[in-house]
């Protein structure tokens, strides 16, 4: 076995006296230039700023413990011990969201040509005074610094679980820290109307408030509603003025706050208030408006008055996404609306409803935004887009010179599972480490270049279906949303995740002296395999979210003790192993080894012919994923699962007669999303590719019930059988099938 030098020389870790450069700021700004020397403050260091940057002042001496006495307007008399904040000219670039910073010995001088601007750059000074271990020290530097997208947002669902103000708070504080700058509540939904409408106060006394405590127990009983008097109602909403005094504490931080009401779908409790707006009218349960109905529109336009009065954001978010489109197929309100208006289809019913609500929003000076169902059935006239179903939905609207904000669920749905399942609090399903979040460009590498421009944003989205209280909303946020901030202000040419998981380490302090109830780095060891199918060797490289971790590995199946093989590098093995590794800390394995077959089989490298074609939505490598030696992760979405929606029956060339011994081939179950272990699998050899015998069967016995997430290995034994053509059968139970790889021995 060959074994590479390590490609990482070793930074020592930070010693406790050591003052940290601006280059441990999160989000990594543009330039930074670190000089000698330290600049000390006390609570009775002076701030001078413009008068329009007076309130911002008013940020940083809170942050830096100095008292708010010691903040001044105008120009200063005295250059030594002080805090500049400066408007820079030429004036007149309101919204211009740069910085710069010089720290010497003697000042801090900040300048910049708008409020939004000053705040960054007070943010940035604020981090580097808390990220010391001496108080009261920041280290002389220079910074340059400036977003890569103007919108960095990040949406809160307050319907399935409610949030009090002083949560939304204390996330406002965190996200302004880390240059996030549109939060977006999603006001309403089946399970809770969560804001006061004066000329419609039913839907808070009826719709406000449900008899379980969590969603899931909601949703799983007769999901109906309570009043703020039953003894056991949970839920809550936000009075005008509790969003007045959100909205005053956003903007002071330099957050924008964009309401999302739903429609035409999501709305099950407003249909439950009012059912005149359903097409069911009191004949049924249903989560969707009547779209043939006038009285329909004029409730909603009178809605979005009260919000528009009350939420200056330029941005008024309505839905759009999953509505179900049965009930107006059969309703003949509906009906006659798409006969009078020469609508071909459902889908065009609710264009028409998006369109008529844009006319509504822009009348009053705002922009439409909504989920990427707003593009079916035709785009309203300037509507922005939030693609969440995968990145196609922002391509398409980009192509048509439609803002976009991308928020695609596999890199920025943090209601995912950030580490192994087998060790988290139940979340709702999928698979979202901080790495992949961190590895996110929001500019799709198949746009065009004259398209990218209409690419606004990012933002990451917390449903909290599963998220029944604010420690594990924290939890599901941090440290995801770091990485977020980087994706959303760093150019992806300056993100690099070992230089990110370096700087993320005195972060953790940081959210530590916020209270956040954040997710701990895990010790697993995650293992990257490149196969050469030719060569028939691997390259393997292990990491983890720990930074230098001490990794130590084997290559026999054996436990992973300090009398292991030190990992440095990445290394090559030639022929198969059974890979364990295990972080060690003081001796001691953290957690349980990662563990990895590294099979060099008869059927790698070779050419399949498939009877039936894998699924157009997961085809991972395509054809060469079954025989390509790299086995997949904790998620089928991982580009090395392969799914099948039908039964899975292809053909394996090995090329020439071949003495076999063995077929394995390991499955995923997670019948959350419908993916199940096959009934059984079954192989048959053919010589000619004409005649198979004999055929060979592999039951499953794993539950089809269990909801967690299960592997299982199907073998087939083939001792004393020769062949050149493996037929592979597996029988789809229903759903998805998905498996990585084929092994042929
Ligand atoms: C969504 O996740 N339904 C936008
Ligand atoms: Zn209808």
């Amino acid at each position: 076995m060959k074994k590479y030098l390590s490609l990482l020389l070793l930074i020592p870790v930070f010693t406790k006296s050591q003052l940290l450069s601006a280059k441990f700021i999160i989000p990594k700004p543009a330039s930074v230039i670190s000089d000698p020397g330290v600049f000390h403050f006390s609570s009775r260091t002076k701030i001078i700023a413009d008068k329009l940057f007076i309130e911002t002042a008013g940020l940083l001496s809170e942050s830096m413990g100095i008292s708010s006495k010691n903040i001044e307007s105008g120009t200063p008399s005295n250059t030594v011990g002080i805090i500049r904040i400066l408007r820079k000219q030429p004036l007149g670039k309101n919204n211009t969201p740069e910085y710069t910073i010089k720290i010497t010995i003697d000042s801090i001088h900040i300048e910049s040509a708008s409020v939004i601007g000053a705040i960054h750059a007070v943010q940035s000074i604020s981090q580097l005074a808390i990220l010391q271990t001496t108080f009261g020290s920041i280290p002389c530097s220079r910074i340059v610094d400036y977003p890569e997208f103007n919108y960095r947002g990040l949406m809160l669902d307050v319907s399935r679980n409610f949030f009090p103000i002083s949560y939304i708070k204390k996330l406002l504080g965190l996200m302004s820290l880390y240059k996030l700058n549109n939060l977006h509540l999603h006001l309403t939904d089946d399970a809770g109307w969560r804001l006061e409408i004066n000329k419609y106060p039913e839907l808070t006394n009826h719709a406000a408030w449900r008899p379980q405590r969590n969603w899931k127990e909601w949703w799983k009983a007769d999901r109906s509603y309570a009043s703020a008097a039953d003894p056991l109602a949970y839920g809550g909403f936000y009075t005008k003025a509790d969003i007045k005094e959100i909205i005053q504490y956003a903007n002071m931080r330099g957050i924008n706050l964009i309401p999302e009401l739903e429609f035409p779908g999501h709305s099950g409790e407003v249909v439950a208030t009012y059912p005149n707006l359903g097409c069911l009218g009191t004949n049924g349960k249903q989560s969707e408006y009547c779209l043939g109905n006038d009285s329909t529109f004029l409730f909603f336009e009178n809605l979005l008055s009260e919000v528009i009065d009350l939420f200056p954001s330029p941005y008024i978010h309505i839905g759009g996404d999953e509505a179900d489109q049965q009930n107006w197929k059969k309703c003949p309100k509906c009906r006659e609306r798409m006969r009078v208006n020469h609508l071909k289809d459902e889908k065009e019913l609710q264009s028409y409803a998006i369109k008529r609500l844009e006319k509504f929003i822009n009348s009053k000076g705002r922009k439409l935004i909504g989920w990427d169902e707003i593009l079916d059935g035709g785009l309203a006239e300037s509507a922005t887009v939030m693609s969440w179903r995968g990145e196609a939905g922002g391509i398409s609207a980009a192509k048509m010179n439609h803002d976009v904000i991308m928020t695609p669920g596999a890199y920025m749905y943090f209601d995912a599972y950030q580490q192994d399942p087998a060790t988290q609090p139940e979340a709702i399903g999928g698979y979202l480490p901080i790495e992949k979040v961190y590895q996110y460009n929001p500019v799709p590498a198949v746009l065009e270049k004259e398209k990218q421009k209409y690419i606004k944003g990012v933002q990451a989205n917390l449903w909290t279906e599963y998220i029944p209280t604010m420690e594990q909303a924290d939890y599901m946020l941090f440290p995801r949303m770091l990485a977020l901030s980087e994706v959303g202000w760093t150019n992806n040419a300056n993100k690099i995740w070992d230089d990110f998981t370096e700087r993320m380490q005195p972060h953790y302090a940081i959210l530590k002296k916020f209270s956040v109830n954040y997710c701990r780095p895990s010790y697993q060891v995650q293992v990257d395999t490149k196969t050469d199918t030719k060569e028939r060797t691997s390259l393997v490289t292990l990491h983890s979210e720990q930074w230098l971790p001490e990794i130590y590995y084997t290559l026999d199946g054996s436990t992973p003790s300090q009398n292991a093989i030190n990992y440095s590098g990445p290394f090559q093995i030639i022929g198969s192993a059974n890979l364990r590794a295990s972080i060690l800390r003081d001796g001691k394995a953290q957690g349980k080894p990662a563990s990895y077959d590294i099979e060099i089989h008869k059927a790698l490298g070779k050419k399949i012919t498939y009877l039936k074609k894998y699924s157009a939505s997961y085809p991972a490598a395509s054809a060469a994923t079954l025989t390509d030696g790299l086995k997949g992760g904790l998620t089928y979405s991982d580009g090395r699962w392969q799914g099948f929606e039908t039964d899975m029956d292809l053909i394996i060339d090995l090329e020439e007669n071949t003495p076999l011994q063995v077929v394995r081939s390991r499955f995923m179950q997670l019948i959350g999303p419908g993916v199940y272990m096959p009934d059984y699998i079954e192989v048959s050899v053919s010589e000619d590719g004409k005649q198979y015998s004999p055929v060979n069967k592999c039951t499953n016995d794993i539950s089809i019930k269990d909801p967690s997430l299960l592997f299982k290995i199907f073998e087939v034994d083939l001792t004393g059988l020769k062949g050149r053509y493996v037929r592979f059968f597996a029988k789809n139970h229903s759903g998805f099938l998905f498996t990585d790889e084929i092994v042929v021995d």
